[in-house]
This record gives C-alpha cells, structure tokens and sequence, in this order.
C-alpha cells in the first residue's frame, strides 16, 4: 500500500472510531472537521442535506463561509451529483458552466453522494484551492466516508 492509500485508510479508521463512540448531529461535525484538518488538499468540506427539491448545508468547516446555504436541485456541481446520485470531480471549476462559485480560491471540486440503499441523503462537498487536486482515491475514500454517515443522517 503506498503513503497516499495508507493515510486514507487511516483516516478511515478514525472516523470509523468517531461515528460508533459519538452521537448525531456532533459527529457529522467531527468527521468534516476531521477531513479538513488531514488532507491539505481539502480546502472547503460541507455535507448537505437532500430536503424535498433543495439541498441544506450542515456542518461545514474552511476558512470562510459559503453564501450558498440552499441551493435549489438544479444548480450547481452539488444539484448534479444529488440528481445522478454518482460522485463528481471538476478538474477546473472554470471552465465548467454548472459551477455555482463559493469562494475566489477554488480552482477544483468533488462532490459525492451520501446514499443510503438507492436512496440519496445528502453529500460531501469539497472545494480545493489547488488545480485538479481530487482523484480515483479521494473518491473511493469519500465514497467510503459517505456509506459510513448514512447510517447516522
Ligand atoms: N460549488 C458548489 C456549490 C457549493 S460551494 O462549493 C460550498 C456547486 O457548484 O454546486
């Protein structure tokens, strides 16, 4: 296993340990805490919640905070990933026209789903300041992430 993998499994690991010690809505905090502090790459992470035709932010953890609090299914990377249900990576979010600008610094985006059997809860967004910073690993990491909070959404 190579360093990047191996500190992805750790961190799989702590937030393994986060979610059966603490209680919701705590621990969605701690984990997007978590993930923002380990991984420098991640400059921005949110979870929203999927409610009727909108997405509501939740716990949320970067230097500074998103006007988009609501974002009506629709618009955005965010609307894209909850409607297919399928995670998104943006390379670079200016030159891709769904994307709904939160901070100047962002240069790149994943957005994966929190799915729950078919059925889609919410998603962990995270913005980057670093050109094309998410790969293959980030998302099966996040989508890991993502299996393990939709037994506490
Ligand atoms: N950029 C997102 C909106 C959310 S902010 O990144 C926090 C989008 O295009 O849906």
């Amino acid at each position: 296993m190579d360093g990047e993998s191996l500190e992805y499994k750790n961190v799989e690991q702590e937030i393994k340990q986060l979610l059966e010690t603490y209680q919701t809505p705590t621990v969605l905090q701690n984990v997007v805490d978590l993930l923002y502090e380990k991984f420098e790459h991640y400059s921005w992470v949110g979870i929203y919640f999927l409610k009727g035709n909108k997405l509501v932010l939740g716990p949320w953890r970067g230097i500074h905070a998103t006007e988009h609090t609501i974002i009506p299914l629709g618009t955005g990377i965010c609307s894209a990933a909850a409607k297919s249900g399928k995670t998104e990576i943006v390379n670079d979010v200016s030159k891709d026209t769904r994307y709904l600008s939160c901070f100047f610094s962002t240069r790149s985006e994943i957005v994966v789903p929190i799915k729950k059997k078919a059925v889609i809860l919410g998603e962990i967004d995270i913005d980057s300041d670093k050109p094309a910073a998410f790969n293959i690993n980030d998302a099966i990491f996040l989508e890991k992430v993502g299996d393990m909070l939709s037994q506490h959404i």
